[in-house]
């Protein structure tokens, strides 16, 4: 399973890519408002940090837009996707823009239908939002089940990357349905890391040790 950070926090994305985890990046336009910059100044800050696929998302809402659009982010970096939303018009900028080889990741999927549509487009990745399904009250992570099996069956390439993801269970129940990527906040990814029994496993350790050599050891 890949691991991208969601954020556009260019000192989140250094913790981040320092653990040497991190294999891409998920922006949006409300993650790239927050950080005060213009989409390709910030874009450009973000591919310099991580080595991996990075999204940028168009705004126009019309095809013809979003392709021109979509372009323009494509020559920001090598590693930039296009990132088209879900919408008649985000589909087929999509088919557009996948036949000219660019990749493109369709977010805003809420259902197996929008990612049956995706994939016939050609989408490189497709983006389902698991926490905002879970809260209207429908369970997020039955849609990843679901596009795992329906893509399976139909041998579609389209990456499933499981996003809006909240907790370190929901990375976990990601993972055990399969998807390719999981894209989670700065605050998950560094959730996952912990463990009581790690922390009190580690103290005994150093204890124990400390107590026959009283000193960190030297080489040699
Ligand atoms: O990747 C999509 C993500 O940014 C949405 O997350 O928590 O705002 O639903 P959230």
């Amino acid at each position: 399973m890949k691991f991208f950070l969601d954020t556009a926090n260019l000192d989140e994305l250094k913790k981040g890519a320092a653990w040497g985890i991190v294999d891409g990046v998920t922006t949006n336009p409300s993650l790239i408002a927050k950080e005060g910059r213009p989409i390709a100044h910030q874009i450009r800050l973000i591919c310099d940090i991580v080595d991996g696929d990075i999204s940028a998302e168009v705004v126009a809402t019309e095809a013809k837009e979003m392709i021109r659009e979509g372009r323009e982010l494509a020559r920001l970096h090598k590693n930039v996707v296009v990132k088209c939303p879900l919408t008649r018009e985000g589909i087929k900028a999509t088919a557009a823009l996948s036949k000219e080889g660019l990749r493109v990741n369709v977010t805003l999927c809420f259902s197996a239908g929008q990612a049956l549509l995706a994939a016939k487009a050609g989408a490189y990745i497709i983006s389902p939002f698991v926490g905002r399904l879970d809260d209207i009250g429908w369970t997020g992570m039955d849609l990843i089940r679901s596009l795992t099996t329906i893509y399976k069956n139909y041998g579609f390439k389209t990456q499933i990357l499981a996003a809006s993801l909240r907790s370190p269970t929901h990375v976990i129940d990601a993972a055990m349905a399969g998807a390719h990527i999981g894209t989670m906040p700065f605050k998950v990814l560094d959730m996952l890391f912990n463990h009581p029994l790690t922390d009190k496993g580690l103290e005994q350790f150093l204890k124990d040790y400390n107590k026959v050599f009283q000193e960190t050891p030297v080489a040699g």
